[in-house]
């Protein structure tokens, strides 16, 4: 019965519009089950090694073994959502994103930052490595939290976006960029990075990357295209190209990626295109509810 599900997918077509190739129809791995035998609460969906959790990622995390996961990427709550303006298709919008972007003022934050930190720490493989995205808002307290657990840094990425909104007040230089800093759990041991792939891969989109040349810590990607959002749209999505470079460069096929921060799950997409496993955690039902209808469309295209 496994086997005709897996095959009527197969027959659905797992190549990606980009030509890619998905490899995520596989059922669910042994292994995968024992790495979350020991979680309590049912995922809120699974499915294909995509697997979602709805709550708080502290609390589920702390249920997880130790050296358990290949890689971590975390887009946590970046704290800026404080009453500010910005500028979107031509308007004067608020930046509120949500409660659970508020700042909690600096103490706070930094203490969150150190605890989901430590967390994800524990959990990760010696080998495994931790991508960390933000603004100067929250990347510097990151980044500090980081290297007090005994991190390793490997790079610190600027993600410039091309297309970035203008600034209204014309009084500072236009925000374009977030910081990704990748850092290894263990400071001797060995980490996955995939230097060919990157160096020869198709990169055509960012025009800082010049074919058959070493990739640059300088990346030009633009902000989620119109067709990443068809199904709403979380406030503080990231670009699936973004996402599909980090799991690219730094895990191997049937690595386990965990976000503890998932909101639309643009992290699990991209694992699922490239043959890896996804678990994702976050503490709004909606934006879960959005990963679900994002995952069908790149597994069945409905
Ligand atoms: C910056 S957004 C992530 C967006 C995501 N990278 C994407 O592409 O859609 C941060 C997410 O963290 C979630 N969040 C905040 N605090 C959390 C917590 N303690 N545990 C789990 N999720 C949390 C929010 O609901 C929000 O969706």
């Amino acid at each position: 019965m496994k086997n005709k599900k897996y095959k009527a997918k197969k027959s659905r077509g797992l190549i990606l519009k980009d030509g890619s190739l998905i490899y995520a129809a596989l059922p669910l791995q042994i292994s995968e089950k024992k790495v979350l035998a020991s979680v309590s609460q049912p995922p809120f969906f699974n499915q294909d090694n995509f697997v979602l959790y709805l709550g708080d990622s502290l609390k589920i995390m702390e249920q997880l073994s130790d050296n358990c996961i290949d890689m971590i990427f975390a887009d946590p709550p970046y704290n800026l959502s404080n009453g500010g303006f910005t500028v979107h298709a031509g308007r004067r919008v608020s930046v509120n994103k949500g409660d659970w972007d508020k700042s909690r003022g600096f103490k706070d934050d930094y203490d969150f930052h150190y605890r989901w930190l430590s967390a994800c720490r524990r959990i990760l493989k010696p080998h495994g490595t931790l991508w960390v995205s933000g603004t100067y808002h929250s990347i510097y307290q990151c980044g500090h939290a980081l290297q007090s657990l005994g991190y390793h840094i490997l790079n610190d990425i600027a993600w410039f976006k091309p297309n970035a909104s203008p600034n209204l007040s014309g009084r500072y230089f236009t925000a374009s960029h977030e910081t990704l800093i990748w850092a290894r759990k263990d400071a001797k041991a060995k980490h996955t990075f995939n230097y060919k792939d990157i160096k020869n891969g198709n990169w055509l989109y960012d025009f800082l990357k010049k074919p058959g040349k070493q990739m640059r810590s300088v990346w030009a990607i633009g902000t989620p295209k119109p067709e990443e959002k068809k199904f709403g749209k979380h406030p503080t999505q990231k670009p699936v190209d973004l996402l599909k470079r980090i799991v690219v460069a730094s895990t191997n096929k049937d690595d386990i990626i965990l976000d503890p921060f998932a909101g639309s799950s643009t992290t699990g997409l991209a694992a699922i295109a490239h043959g890896r496993k996804f678990v994702g955690i976050d503490t709004e039902k909606d934006y879960l509810e959005l990963s679900k209808k994002r995952f069908n469309y790149l597994i069945l295209k409905t």
